[in-house]
């Protein structure tokens, strides 16, 4: 599946449902967003990315613990709902970026890849890999999150691709907090 047929089918979820996969209401959702809060390596964060933010529900969440986020979503359905969502945080921009080639420079602190990088086609995720270890190599940590179920178009699965990332990023790898239901990984830079 192209790039663009990838935005399409996400466009497409955003048009039948402001929130598709239950970001406000499910407790897995809540979970799991409680899990990564946890497993940031610091209490306050300074310029934090998010790639892929949705509606904004978690990007809501880690503002309070960062200085200033900039969430980046290549869906502008979703960005128009996480704007709606976010009105009164007044700490993150949010930019319309496809995610590892379009995304805004920027001396990070921490990014966060929740529920997003098992999209990516092989050549973006090889990319998209290389650009996380310039980012590590700047002293930047990075936190991944993937469910581990199977889903029908993600060309791997959430094991397939935290196994490989464990494998590639061995040397900054800091925390491996896995449950049944999803991966989460942390890598801190230098
Ligand atoms: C399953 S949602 C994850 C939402 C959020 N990160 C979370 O965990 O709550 C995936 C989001 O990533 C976006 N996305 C997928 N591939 C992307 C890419 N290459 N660049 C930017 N955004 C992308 C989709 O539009 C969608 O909003």
């Amino acid at each position: 599946m192209s790039a663009t047929a990838d935005l399409e089918r996400f466009e497409r979820l955003y048009k039948q449902s402001p929130d598709p996969w239950g970001y406000r209401t499910s407790s897995y959702e809540q979970e799991k967003y409680a899990a990564t809060l946890a497993a940031l390596p610091k209490q306050t964060h300074g310029l934090a990315l998010e790639v892929g933010c949705s509606i904004g529900v978690f990007t809501g969440q880690l503002a309070a613990r960062c200085q200033h986020v900039v969430a980046i979503d290549f869906s502008l359905s979703a960005l128009e709902l996480a704007r709606r969502n976010l009105q009164s945080v007044s700490n993150v921009d949010l930019l319309r970026a496809s995610f590892p080639e379009e995304t805004p420079p920027g001396s990070w602190d921490l990014i966060v890849c929740s529920e997003v990088l098992y999209y990516l086609q092989p050549p973006a995720l090889a990319d998209a890999i290389g650009w996380i270890k310039t980012q590590l190599s700047f002293g930047a940590s990075v936190l991944t999150v993937s469910w581990r179920g199977i889903g029908r178009d993600e060309p791997l699965t959430g094991d397939e691709l935290h196994d490989r990332l464990a494998r590639e990023l061995a040397r900054w790898h800091a925390l491996d907090a896995r449950q049944e239901q999803y991966r989460l990984d942390r890598f801190d830079g230098r």
